[in-house]
């Protein structure tokens, strides 16, 4: 691919009207979401969105999320036939949206295949940043954006680290604030009156149950087999991820791929505290030993939303240090947001866990 000349622009008002421009025109520009940062283009205009998956290096069966800015924008993307499934998106619409929750639903016939990776149905979200709600109003159009990486590496939440990897391949990145939340959102999907959890993020299980326990008729909310079975795997210590992937085919593509993987090896210790600390002392000296530049994360244990926040900046800045191995303390999955940190972070280690 050719390099292009990457543009820097600001959060200021005219440089969210070009941003804006730019998306109109085709262009591909990277902002901030309260997630993680994006890598946007028109959802509806497949050459747009092609180039979104050259620049990641993104497989094309990887489907992407779109982003539009108010509730009524919804219908350009989507068809909501069934009347059970429209009073579900309803409430979670109000309850978490502008936020960090992606629907899956039967998508319009005007998405183009290339943004849902020829599936029927298409990820949707309003973000709750007001520099990506300008950005999107701006443009006039919805915004497919993925996270804003080289595939399979951990998601941005500087712009800097997006810097790092998209600079000469896209029209331009927003130099926004760090992501608040720092991990990305949850996505359901909702069919046949029944919610189903892709990928586990930021809203959990629980705020969703608490939701639908609203609605005077019973809706099922049940984890998608593919994401257990990760966690069940590692709890094993199998290494042969193969059969995993044979048995339990994740419903949302994007969970079958390794990602958010830092450059050094990843090991998460898991186990009473002192415990694992001690381990990691261990392996800390014995890697040293090998002469071996060694990183070590550790999280705030009592709050979890901190290491949702540390999660990706921490396993980028193991990168720029240079970190060969690279020792991370496990967390509380149990949790709704430890479950989805959990998550990311099985993923980033490849399934290596060490139980203490
Ligand atoms: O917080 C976020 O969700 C961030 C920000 C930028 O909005 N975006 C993000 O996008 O994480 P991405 O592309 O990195 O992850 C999207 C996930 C993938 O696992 C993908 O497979 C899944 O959503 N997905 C998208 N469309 C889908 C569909 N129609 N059916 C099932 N899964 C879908
Ligand atoms: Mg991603």
């Amino acid at each position: 691919m050719n390099e292009i000349q990457t543009k820097y622009l600001t959060t200021g008002k005219e440089d969210l009207k070009i941003a804006g421009q730019i998306v109109a025109k085709g262009g591909l520009v990277a902002f901030p979401t309260e997630t993680v940062y994006g890598l946007g283009a028109n959802a509806m205009d497949s050459k747009a969105v092609a180039n979104i998956y050259k620049a990641k290096g993104r497989p094309s069966d990887n489907p992407i999320i779109i982003h539009i800015a108010t509730i009524d924008d919804l219908e350009k993307v989507v068809i909501l036939e069934n009347e059970t499934d429209r009073k579900i998106v309803e409430l979670l619409a109000k309850n978490f949206w502008q936020g960090a929750l992606t629907m899956v639903l039967p998508k319009n016939k005007n998405v183009p295949d290339k943004t849902t990776g020829g599936l029927e149905t298409v990820a949707v979200r309003i973000p709750d940043s007001k520099v990506a709600l300008e950005i999107i109003k701006n443009a006039g159009v919805p915004i497919a954006a993925p996270s804003a990486n080289i595939s399979g590496r951990p998601s941005p939440t500087i712009w800097q680290h997006v810097a790092d990897d998209m600079t000469g391949k896209i029209d331009a990145i927003v130099k926004g604030d760090r992501c608040t939340i720092g991990i990305e959102s949850t996505v359901v999907e909702i069919k046949n009156g029944k919610i189903t959890i892709l990928r586990p993020g930021f809203v959990t299980v629980q705020d969703i149950e608490r939701t639908i326990a609203n609605l005077d008729f019973h809706v099922k909310v049940t984890v998608d087999k593919g994401i257990l079975s990760t966690s069940e795997t590692s709890e094993k210590q199998k290494s042969d991820t193969n059969k995993l992937t044979k048995d339990f085919q994740p419903k949302s593509p994007g969970m079958k791929y390794r990602h958010y993987a830092p450059k050094g090896q990843v090991f998460i210790i898991k186990g009473e505290a002192q415990e694992v600390k001690r381990k990691m002392e261990q392996l800390e000296k014995m890697y040293q030993e090998q002469n071996k530049k060694v990183g070590i994360i550790t999280f705030a244990q009592e709050d979890i939303t901190d290491s949702a926040y540390e999660l990706f900046y921490q396993l980028r800045e193991m990168d720029d240090l240079e970190k060969e191995i690279i020792l991370i303390e496990a967390i509380d999955d149990n949790d709704g947001i430890g479950f989805a940190v959990m998550n990311r972070l099985t993923k980033a280690a490849n399934g290596n866990v060490i139980y203490v």
